[in-house]
């Protein structure tokens, strides 16, 4: 995995070289590099057991390493018990004292160390206004809603400025809503106490949206770090696909110079750069729904035609989700912002279509991890194939 960012030691800056962790003879992160820039948002983005947790739990200093180095301000971290790192954690669970007033859980982590009365009490203040929960200090834990508990859990973690927050699926026990609000709310804050956030979730939207870079993990691995454009419309690998956004994939095998996938009778051509494939082998084919045109006549001449029939109209707020039947079990996604969609009855005879820069083609190798990820949460979308 390469990197641009340049080695460094300023605050905030945080470096995992060759890192390993084995429980047993089990690897649960295997060799992992990263550098992550003062300042940053990164993501650490995959699915259940590929080790970001444990990735996380080495930074914070609750696990060693099995192998590799880490570096946090650009000072080795190994040995230092986590109390003495200059990092805070923030999980799932808020894991507040249920006897401790709100202000009196903010305090916790300065009164342990020693500080006088008079700068707690300040330090304790703005933390909660950063949280906007001045006005509930002196509630109980019991006496707040799950999303307020949360911000207590970050003021707590944010209190004696830390230069690194480890975040664990902090808004994994919100409901929707809620959770979307506090996203914006935790990027902003970020961005403005300029404090690096390394930041786990399994929810890929969530990371397209908060991230300044993703690194998709698999069984241990980062399969690709980049920015959310990068990751979402160049994605290295058939997984990384798959797990970003929706996909319809196409089992077949590669045609016409390695540009194309032959699959189910029908021709998927695509105009992106494809690696590896030579013609006749086995091959997959990728077209995300929002790439898919759907219209009641047919185009007509070009390439990336599929006819069907119209078999479903979903409404997804400010998108519409049409599922064409095309034969066979193959069901196609095609989803359309609502003000361009066109007026569709199901049964309908239909037309998908889409452009050649919208087929990303991959190997069989690159397949058979998309289809052998069980935990993967885009699973359904291969149904049918
Ligand atoms: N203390 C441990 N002993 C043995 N195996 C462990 C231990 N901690 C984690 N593992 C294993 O290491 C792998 C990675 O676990 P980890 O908790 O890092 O996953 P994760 O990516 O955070 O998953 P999730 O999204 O479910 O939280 C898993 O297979 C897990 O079972
Ligand atoms: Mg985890």
């Amino acid at each position: 995995m390469t990197d641009t960012v340049s080695p460094g030691g300023e605050t905030g800056s945080v470096e995992l070289i060759d890192v390993v962790k084995m429980f047993g003879d089990f690897t649960a992160v295997d060799s992992i590099n990263l550098q992550v820039q003062p300042g940053e948002f990164i993501s650490l983005l995959g699915p259940s057991g590929c080790g970001k947790t444990t990735t996380l739990r080495m930074l914070a200093g609750f696990e060693e390493p099995t192998a590799g180095e880490m570096r946090i301000s650009g000072q080795p971290i190994a040995g230092t018990p986590p109390h003495k790192r200059d990092v805070n954690t923030v999980f799932q669970a808020y894991a507040l004292f249920p006897h401790m007033t709100v202000a009196e859980n903010v305090a916790y982590g300065l009164r342990q160390r020693g500080t006088g009365k008079a700068e707690m009490g300040q330090k304790v203040a703005e933390a909660l206004d950063m949280v906007k929960m001045r006005p509930l200090a002196e509630r109980k834990p019991k006496q707040l809603s799950g999303g307020q508990q949360q911000r207590v859990a970050l003021a707590r973690a944010l209190v004696n400025r830390p230069s690194l927050l480890l975040l664990d699926e902090p808004l994994g026990a919100l409901d929707r809503k809620l959770r979307e609000e506090m996203q914006i709310e935790l990027k902003l804050l970020q961005s403005q106490l300029g404090i690096t956030f390394i930041f786990v979730t399994h929810d890929q939207e969530e990371a397209l949206s908060m991230s300044d870079r993703i690194a998709v993990m698999l069984d241990g691995r980062i399969e690709q770090l980049g920015d959310p454009y990068t990751i979402y419309e160049h994605p290295s690998s058939a997984f990384v696909a798959g797990f970003i956004g929706q996909q319809n994939f196409f089992n077949g095998k590669a045609a016409g110079g390695g540009r194309a996938v032959s699959a189910e009778g029908c021709t998927l051509i695509s105009s992106r750069d494809t690696t590896g494939l030579s013609d006749g082998s086995e091959a997959l084919a990728a077209v995300r729904p929002e790439a898919i045109t759907v219209t009641d006549t047919d185009p007509g001449g070009q390439q990336n035609v599929i006819r069907g029939e119209l078999a479903g109209i979903s409404h997804l707020g400010d998108v519409i989700q049409f599922v064409v039947s095309a034969g066979e079990g193959r069901e196609i996604l095609s989803r359309v912002p609502r003000t361009s969609a066109p007026r569709l009855d199901t049964g309908q005879t239909v037309w998908c279509s889409w452009n050649a820069d919208h087929t990303y083609l991959f190997t069989a190798e690159q397949a058979e991890l998309v289809m052998a990820d069980p935990a993967s949460d885009k699973a359904e979308v291969l149904a049918g194939n």
